[in-house]
């Protein structure tokens, strides 16, 4: 009997959110993207991509932070999808489900871990089993963060993000997530930065050795301080609400925050596990935010999840 590989007829992968713990931004490039020099850290909010084998392409979103996602082809887990079905000559279309509970337009990389988790769900349902370089440059091809999305943990990024490297990190930290009603685009933020700065030299980025200290320690405190983000400015800029989340925070006890990504998501650092539900509460009952979320970090990329077997009972 020859043992034909059996492809399942449908997979789960669960993915986590990213927060920037450092995110530096140089000049714009000729191709309007920015250069950066950013340290990830994936935390456990996890949004999770089912595929299954239908007869079309499709795709629902569901979950409490589904409101506003594009459930058609311009979904960033379709357009993976596709991609990897193009690139690799499979014909067979798949319906996807995304659950999201990772805030839309957020600065949490939503979309982007949507995008890493379809790739890693179909090349399991076609039965590809590519290489990770060959899936993390499907993965950049769909977005700059995408291809972090795929190993998570803590690393380094440069380029426009999707070029990775390892960096030491110790220790778990412990999150608190301010979430706005609204979202910011990125590009608009981006842009909004340039426009803050112009006139100003804006040199090549480069990570600094405050945030790589910090890491080897493992010490909050000093996480905490270290943390930086270029795009903060320009954030507040377009959404001035969010530095009054920023003092709230910090009055409430946290070692460090910072905007996450492009925004409007604030993230906040505690010293421990109890200090964050104390956090937690006191943003909650402040009224000063819409929304709260506690995660820790560093989490796994995304990940397949095992779906139960039939068990055979001896007879
Ligand atoms: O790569 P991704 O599609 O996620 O980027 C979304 C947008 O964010 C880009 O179109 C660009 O406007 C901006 N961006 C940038 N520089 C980067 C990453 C993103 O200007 N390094």
């Amino acid at each position: 009997m020859t043992s034909a590989a059996v492809t399942p007829s449908s997979v789960t992968v669960r993915v986590p959110a990213k927060v920037n713990l450092e995110l530096l931004v140089g000049p714009p490039r000729e191709d309007g993207y920015h250069p950066l020099a950013t340290v990830y850290q994936a935390v456990t909010l996890f949004d999770e991509v089912t595929v299954r084998t239908a007869a079309e392409w499709s795709i629902s979103v569901v979950g409490p932070q589904s409101v506003g996602v594009p459930a058609d082809d311009t979904n960033l887990a379709a357009r993976a999808a596709r991609r990897l079905a193009a690139a690799n000559g499979v014909v067979q279309p798949v319906h996807l489900r995304v659950r999201k509970e990772i805030p839309v337009a957020g600065g949490m990389a939503g979309g982007s871990a949507d995008a890493a988790a379809a790739l890693v769900a179909c090349d399991q349902l076609w039965g590809l089993s590519l290489s990770r370089p060959a899936l993390e440059k499907i993965a950049a091809d769909v977005g700059s963060d995408v291809p972090f999305l795929l190993s998570g943990g803590t690393a380094m990024g440069s380029g426009r993000g999707e070029v990775l490297a390892p960096v030491l990190a110790k220790g778990t930290y412990h999150w608190v997530f301010a979430l706005s009603e609204k979202g910011l685009s990125t590009p608009a933020v981006y842009a909004e930065c340039d426009r803050l700065r112009s006139g100003r030299p804006v040199h090549q980025p480069s990570p600094s050795p405050e945030m790589m200290t910090a890491l080897r320690s493992g010490n909050a405190r000093a996480l905490g301080e270290a943390l930086s983000n270029d795009l903060q400015a320009a954030a507040i800029s377009l959404m001035p609400e969010i530095g009054d989340v920023l003092d709230a925070g910090l009055e409430f006890g946290a070692v460090g925050g910072v905007v996450s990504g492009s925004g409007p998501t604030v993230a906040f650092l505690a010293e421990d596990h109890e200090s964050a539900l104390d956090l937690a509460v006191s943003l909650t009952a402040s009224g000063a935010v819409q929304d709260v979320r506690r995660a820790t970090g560093p989490a796994h990329g995304a990940h397949v999840v095992p779906t139960s077997r039939p068990v055979s009972w001896p007879t």
